[in-house]
């Protein structure tokens, strides 16, 4: 009997999500008398009975791609057990059409509330396994999630471009990078790009010290600054809020982004012209990098090689650089915030980078 799979992409699309697709479904048809289901739209399709036996050759020249083939949705973790106003009991539906498509297994891709679903389904009984992907590289347990690499050299595109814009017009650049919780995307790109200050949501800043950093720089006849900010960055008295009451404030914020914010606030410290740039979804966009290509099919690989060992709840993971795997109900939802100590905070600080403490 052949060993039918589901797959599903879930969250935030990134780069890589169809070279991991198409990873799992190589070495699935390869090792496995296997038959692919494609769950259309995350968790969504699950729910609502959306899917289709793939063929083959639907796996082929998705190497490059971006984006998803089989589509997605953010369908958040929160709402899995709370019955809206459809009527629909999400887990029993979910489970039904795991039943109804003769699942042997569901491969998940996604963030950290992709995990928490797909280890909500393993506890309720289902083989799954998940495959961690985003942009944030926020997932606890891997190394580096795919996707990761390549929003990396976006970034470090657009920082590049700023600087010679910067320099030229002497002005400071406030560079709006993605990741709301956490700041790795921000830290490699920033130092990748050569920033001067890079503001993290795990290291509030001092508006006035971020200022000093441009006076500073003037004085040494540098008269263009490149300041790289995180989206969910915040100033030491946003952190000391309540996340409710700083959200709301945000909201009602004449500057809804943190770029805007700050250069508003830097410009009552400085006469230097300050501009924003947010390069936004651009950074989950187009071709995956070869770094990621790479990562994504070992990732599709190794959960072949699971589904073949019928080793089920885990979410395959990057160790010490070595492929392996986590318990989904070790890492589901377990966050990887930037850890101020880190390493490479502390390089770029030798560097007289300043993250604005
Ligand atoms: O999690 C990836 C991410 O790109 C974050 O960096 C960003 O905050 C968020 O998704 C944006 O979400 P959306 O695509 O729903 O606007």
């Amino acid at each position: 009997m052949a060993t039918r799979i589901g797959i599903l992409t879930s969250g935030g699309d990134c780069p890589g999500l169809n070279a991991a697709i198409r990873g799992v479904a190589r070495a699935a048809y390869q090792t496995l008398d296997a038959e692919i289901i494609g769950i259309r739209a995350g968790y969504r399709g699950l729910i609502d009975g959306d899917y289709q036996l793939m063929q083959q050759s639907q796996f082929s020249g998705i190497l490059t791609m971006g984006g998803t083939i089989l589509g997605t949705s953010r369908t958040p973790f929160r709402n899995m057990r709370v019955v809206e106003e459809d009527n629909v009991d999400k887990v029993h539906a979910m489970k039904m059409n795991y039943r109804a498509m003769k699942l042997d297994c569901l491969v998940t891709l996604g963030g950290n509330g992709t995990h928490k679903t797909a280890n909500l389904l393993s506890r309720e009984g289902l083989n799954v396994i998940g495959l961690p992907k985003t942009i944030d590289n926020d997932i606890f347990g891997t190394d580096f999630t795919f996707g990761f690499h390549t929003a990396v050299d976006i970034a470090t595109d657009v920082i590049d471009r700023i600087h010679t814009t910067a320099a030229s017009h002497n002005r400071v650049m406030v560079i709006e990078i993605m990741g709301n919780k956490a700041g790795w995307l921000t830290l490699y790109a920033g130092i990748a790009g050569g920033a001067d200050v890079i503001l993290l949501p795990e290291i509030p800043y001092d508006i006035e010290k971020v200022a000093r950093v441009i006076e500073e720089r003037a004085k040494l006849n540098k008269n263009f600054t490149i300041i790289a900010v995180a989206e969910g960055a915040m100033s030491l008295e946003e952190a000391a809020m309540r996340k409710k009451d700083r959200e709301a404030m945000w909201k009602e914020d004449e500057f809804y982004h943190v770029s805007q914010r700050i250069a508003a606030r830097l410009q009552q410290h400085t006469a230097a012209e300050i501009r924003t740039v947010i390069p936004g979804h651009m950074q989950r966009g187009g071709s995956p990098c070869a770094y990621d290509r790479v990562l994504s099919t070992q990732f599709g690989v190794h959960a072949a090689h699971l589904i073949k060992e019928g080793r089920f709840s885990l979410s395959v993971a990057l160790k010490g650089g070595a492929i392996g795997e986590n318990k989904l109900e070790d890492i589901a939802g377990v966050p990887k915030p930037v850890d101020p100590e880190d390493q490479l905070v502390k390089s770029a600080r030798d560097m007289n980078v300043s993250f604005g403490d």
